[in-house]
């Protein structure tokens, strides 16, 4: 195990690029995850067995002990909140324990980050990265539903700010300072919420928890907005501006509140 160089590239590419028939993120982040401060890009490197000849594939073709044959990322999503994101091992040399080491080498790292949780994300069959997590003590949080067509991962791609400054134009409330102890208990006592263990997605494509000093910082920064049923029934959106990447349309981060306020939130989008 090593940290990634800008110089793995190709070699992770190689690997990294078509899982899931050719829809794999990794060539997009490459660049942000080689450069990133906010955690660490792992490689694995093959080492020959002891005593025998160079390392070799599972069908016995030799491996250059110098081209990476895994990647994986940890991210530190807030203090003591670690994110493992990004493993691929490439398929000449799954079911042999890389993904495994690479793990344990991920988990060190968080510890040593005074780690107080480390959460992922996987599909749901995704049997190889189940095992792989229960086998270092990850217990199942919940499921995470997606709904939408296909159509819609092709979206056109917005400036989030002025996204934001339309939503705002539709008439959506944002709240000010002293709104948001009020709006905070609408979060707080949300059932939908609770079940989802008070994580919201700050950054696209985790989870972390949002905890009152974080919800407020977002209505500082003009990230929440409300609206009303016609009835009064309340709904709020945080959209983070500065947690997305800046390839991603905005995102919602967390709905909360009352269905019907939900549907009015919708109706002024
Ligand atoms: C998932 C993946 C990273 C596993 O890597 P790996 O090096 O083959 O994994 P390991 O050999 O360390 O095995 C880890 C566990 O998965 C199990 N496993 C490995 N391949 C499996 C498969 N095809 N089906 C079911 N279980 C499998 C192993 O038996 C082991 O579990 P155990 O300890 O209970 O026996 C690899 O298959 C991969 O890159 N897949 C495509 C990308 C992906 O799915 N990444 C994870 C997304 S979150």
């Amino acid at each position: 195990m090593r940290l990634a160089r800008p110089s793995d590239r190709e070699a992770v590419l190689s690997f990294a690029a078509n899982t899931w028939g050719g829809r794999d993120y990794i060539p997009d982040v490459w660049d942000p995850w080689i450069g990133a401060s906010d955690g660490i890009l792992l490689v694995a490197t093959p080492v020959p067995p002891a005593g025998g000849p160079g390392p070799t594939d599972s069908d016995g073709r030799p491996l250059d002990p110098d081209r990476p044959v895994a990647v994986t990322r940890v991210a530190v999503l807030a203090e003591g909140e670690i994110w493992f994101e990004g493993l691929r091992v490439d398929p000449r040399v799954r079911g042999r324990s890389v993904a495994t080491h690479l793990q344990v080498a991920e988990l060190r790292w968080a510890v040593a980050h005074r780690a107080r949780v480390v959460r992922y994300a996987t599909a749901p069959d995704n049997e190889a990265s189940h095992r792989l997590g229960a086998r270092h003590g990850f217990a199942l949080a919940g499921a995470w539903r997606r709904y939408g067509g296909d159509e819609e991962e092709q979206g056109e791609r917005v400036d989030p700010e002025r996204l934001l400054e339309r939503l705002r134009e539709a008439g959506l409330g944002l709240p000010d300072e002293p709104a948001s102890r009020r709006l905070w208990s609408l979060v707080e006592g949300d059932a939908t919420f609770h079940s989802g263990r008070g994580l919201y997605e700050y950054r696209p494509w985790s989870v972390q928890a949002l905890t009152q000093a974080r919800f407020e910082a977002h209505v500082r920064r003009g990230e929440v907005v409300v609206a009303h049923s016609a009835t009064g029934a309340p709904a709020l959106a945080v959209l983070p501006l500065s947690g997305g990447r800046p390839d991603l349309a905005l995102h919602v981060g967390l709905l909360a509140g009352t269905g019907e306020g939900a549907v009015a939130l919708m109706e002024s989008i």
